[in-house]
């Protein structure tokens, strides 16, 4: 089986679900405006339509993000793909389709965007959605783009995710950090603690950082709680507001009188 890199160059920006705050998420014109507002890496949500091909979509329904109706797992592509995906989210993105996997991927590659491949199965969809999401991505990611990071809420698209393709990186991604947090990682293999903005404290950042585990925050679009975080010790955050965690981190790091950089804020691509 093919491997990819398994050397986990993490970014200080993320765009979640591409740039959730420019463009309609998880579609291609969001993933552009990620990279063209600055962001090395991109988030994007995984599930299946009924017929077994791997899409990008958030929401078990379709009606959110979609003018369709009903629940995706009862849909097949050639359902979904009329769908416009975009015209919700403002009229100069209607006709925008709800990306498979495929064009995502083709799209990061492009671009030359990381990625953070978020599991996120219907239900009684766990392990097929992480076998034929990896299976494209082994098919499609090249050597020469930062190694994949694979997370999910779900234990068992995750656990799936481990005994498939152990060599891929692997984020336990949860809302609250568990008590046993360091038992999870090492059952799942997972090298990086993905945590809700709500609920991460400092006495977690410390014991992640202790432990050589980086820790992922997600969603942060207030630029001083990025930086605080940073400061924190925490590694990258997600952010819908790419743009100005872009611009408020490029102004953080220019050198000033009276100011130190501390290591954590040296770069916004990467630490
Ligand atoms: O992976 C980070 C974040 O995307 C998790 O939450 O609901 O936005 O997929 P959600
Ligand atoms: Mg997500």
């Amino acid at each position: 089986m093919k491997t990819l890199s398994q050397a986990l160059d993490l970014p200080k920006i993320i765009g979640h679900r591409g740039a959730a705050a420019l463009a309609p998420e998880n579609t291609l014109v969001g993933i552009r405006r990620a990279w063209e507002e600055g962001a090395s890496w991109v988030e994007f949500d995984v599930k299946l339509t009924a017929d077994d091909v791997p899409i990008l979509l958030h929401d078990e329904r379709l009606s959110r993000t979609t003018d369709g109706k009903g629940k995706v797992a009862a849909k097949t592509l050639a359902e979904i793909q009329p769908l416009d995906a975009g015209g919700w989210f403002g009229p100069e993105f209607a006709g925008e389709r709800v990306p498979t996997l495929e064009a995502a991927l083709a799209l990061c590659i492009e671009l030359g965007l990381g990625i953070n491949l978020e599991l996120k199965p219907c239900k009684g969809r766990e392990i097929e959605t992480a076998r034929l999401a990896l299976n494209v991505l082994l098919d499609l990611w090249p050597d020469r783009l930062p190694g994949p990071l694979i997370s999910s809420f779900d234990q068992v698209a995750l656990g799936a995710a481990k005994s498939l393709v152990p060599s891929l990186a692997r984020g336990c991604l949860v809302t609250r950090v568990p008590v046993k947090w360091r038992e999870r990682l090492e059952k799942f293999g997972c090298r990086t603690l993905n945590v809700s903005n709500r609920w991460i404290r400092k006495r977690h950042i410390e014991a992640a950082k202790r432990a050589g585990v980086p820790v992922l925050v997600y969603t942060v679009n207030d630029p001083a709680r990025a930086i605080f975080l940073f400061e924190q010790g925490v590694r990258s955050i997600f952010s819908d507001r790419v743009d100005v965690m872009a611009k408020a981190l490029t102004a953080y790091c220019q050198p000033s009188p009276g100011r130190t950089l501390t290591a954590a804020a040296g770069s916004i691509t990467s630490v």
